[in-house]
């Protein structure tokens, strides 16, 4: 398959071009986007806010799927910038969504678990959970799912939360310069989820777009054949983060255990000790059953994935 990935030189964008490496070698190719260049990384200019530019970039690649990675991810900047975040995270994946139903592709996007938020679950949510946003990110990324089903394209669509990764920046990396350099901090408790290494995403993201090739037998190099034109069977939404709950405190404390930084004094404190314009979810940990039913993928445990990071943070 021809695989269009855009904002590339994101943090889930850059773990996606590691474990191209693999899909390479079974065929598969790559086209990486952005909106700006990084020096070291190749990378094809394509805002996705451009629908002719999206669609052109479709045709000249003769591309199969998307993989989403492009965002307005600033939570509390969404708040005093509502149109460009509903732009970016509702309209411009609706434009993904029509060019990719043009060749009878697969959109695979990513969401979030701040569309939940403004619910009382204190069970892991579903993905036939109601969301309600509690601000102007969690609504946008909201939008951003209703529009891309509207389309009827083939779609994937993976809720994600608290994404960390060796690229960009991230609580991980913030937290590993803060417990090496303060001596002491204080971390809310109140809000419970579970992390997610963007690698491991990355390689589930692998396996569903293995899957779709699987189903509509897309030889390497060559257009979808008619055949293939019924929808994908695993259209949906799905959620993914790694296994496992805890607190961002219990994050911090385990960032700091696994690296060595015990000098740092690190304390629970409640959530209103961190005047923020958007109330976090209090509870958003995800129910994977489904994506790991449907597609086989495998979740590591939180812990096991965060000691890969900072083992691979070290090699930088
Ligand atoms: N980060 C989290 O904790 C988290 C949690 C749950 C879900 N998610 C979701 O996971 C996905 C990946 O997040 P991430 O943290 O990897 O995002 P990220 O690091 O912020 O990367 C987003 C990329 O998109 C690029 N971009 C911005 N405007 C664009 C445009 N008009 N066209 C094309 N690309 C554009 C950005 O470029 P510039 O940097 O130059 O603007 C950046 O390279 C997003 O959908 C996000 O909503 C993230």
């Amino acid at each position: 398959m021809n695989i269009l990935v855009t904002g590339a030189n994101g943090q889930l964008g850059n773990e996606m071009r590691i474990v191209a490496g693999e899909m390479h070698s079974a065929g598969h190719n790559f086209i990486f986007t952005d909106v700006c260049e990084v020096e070291g990384l190749q990378t094809t200019m394509l805002d996705i806010t451009d629908l002719s530019a999206v669609k052109a970039i479709v045709a000249e690649h003769n591309v199969q799927a998307i993989v989403n990675c492009a965002a307005y991810t600033n939570v509390d900047g969404a708040e005093s910038a509502q149109q460009v975040a509903e732009l970016l995270n509702a309209t411009a994946p609706e434009n993904l969504a029509l060019a990719i139903k043009e060749v009878g592709g697969l959109l695979v996007h990513i969401s979030t678990d701040y569309v939940f938020g403004g619910d009382p679950y204190n069970t892991p949510c579903t993905e036939e959970l109601k969301g309600t946003p509690t601000g102007v990110y969690g609504l946008t990324k909201l939008h951003g799912e209703e529009k891309i089903a509207a389309t009827g394209c083939n779609y994937t669509i993976i809720r994600t939360a608290w994404l960390y990764s060796e690229f960009g920046k991230n609580f991980c990396k913030t937290m590993l310069n803060l417990t090496a350099t303060k001596p002491a901090l204080n971390v809310v408790f109140d809000q419970v989820g579970t992390p997610t290494y963007a690698l491991d995403l990355a390689k589930a993201i692998c396996v569903v777009l293995e899957d779709f090739c699987k189903e509509k037998l897309v030889l390497p190099d060559s257009k979808i054949p008619e055949s293939a034109g019924e929808a994908y069977s695993k259209t949906g939404i799905y959620h993914f983060s790694n296994e496992g709950v805890c607190s961002w405190y219990d994050f911090t404390k385990m960032i700091a255990s696994i690296s060595g930084q015990t000098e740092c004094n690190v304390q629970p404190c409640h959530s209103n000790e961190f005047p923020s314009p958007v109330k976090r979810p209090s509870y958003s940990v995800l129910d994977k059953t489904k994506i790991k039913d449907t597609f086989g993928v495998e979740v590591p445990y939180w812990v096991d994935s965060l000691k890969v990071c900072i083992e691979n943070l070290k090699k930088q």
